[in-house]
């Protein structure tokens, strides 16, 4: 199967003049692009990002109701979303979500029928079995099979998240496997060995590969996938 990869632009670019220009250079990866909200528009199935797929960086836990400034699951589907990342670790740093927001959000964007890409990882000095499994088993409650069909898991260590120290592969690779292993106490046994799991953090065009061919199930990108050139040899290598 073809190497899942997610392009996370986080607060960027500054303008839809600018944003457009790079969704013109990376729109035939097929890669997901998740854009800022006010850029989602260009989802529309006649513009420009219509060969690839669309995804928004966060969502609400509502679908709708008073709630100012949010952004409901099924207005992101309506817009022409497929996707959805939940639990980013800037969201949890910067706006306080806690492992109960991350669950109330996923089962939102379930409810929608769009596909939560789950960020999990653990901060510097942190055990990674620890903080990975506690955000796992709370993150996940009341989540069921069938849910779980459509979850994606990013395992993200904090500590490499645009510091331009990625996480090594054979490193990065135990903690799939053990998130994995959780997975199987969880859910039926098929649908964890299943389930995506791709790795963020640092990830450039040179070493993209290496997390595919140790076994990731794709990538989520961020500072490289502002790079228009950079983004695309990242699709093109993995
Ligand atoms: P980075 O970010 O590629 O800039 O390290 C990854 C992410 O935050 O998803």
């Amino acid at each position: 199967m073809r190497p899942l990869i997610v392009a996370n632009w986080k607060c960027n670019p500054k303008s839809l003049a600018e944003a457009k220009k790079l969704f013109n250079v990376i729109k035939k990866t097929k890669a997901i692009i998740c854009p800022p909200y006010p850029y989602l528009h260009m989802g529309n199935p006649k513009s420009e990002i219509r060969n690839s797929k669309l995804g928004a960086q966060d969502c609400f836990w509502e679908q709708e109701g008073a709630f100012t400034g949010e952004i409901s699951p099924k207005m992101l589907k309506d817009l022409g979303c497929k996707y959805v990342i939940i639990g980013h670790s800037e969201r949890r740093k910067y706006f306080n979500e806690t492992d109960e927001m991350v669950n109330k959000k996923l089962l939102a964007a379930f409810e929608a029928r769009l596909k939560p890409i789950l960020c999990i990882g653990e901060k510097e000095g942190e055990e990674m079995d620890l903080v990975v499994k506690n955000q796992l088993l709370k993150g996940l409650k009341n989540i069921g099979n069938i849910q779980m069909r459509d979850l994606i898991i990013a395992y993200e260590p904090v500590w490499a998240i645009g510091t331009g120290n990625p996480c090594k592969p054979e490193d990065a690779i135990k903690a799939a496997s053990f998130i994995r292993n959780i997975l199987t106490k969880l859910y039926n046994k098929k649908l964890a060995e299943e389930t995506l799991i791709i790795y963020g953090g640092s990830v450039d065009s040179k070493i993209a590969r290496d997390y595919i061919k140790a076994g990731f199930d794709g990538l989520l990108v961020g500072g490289a996938s502002l790079n228009a050139k950079e983004f695309r040899k990242i699709v093109k290598n993995a």
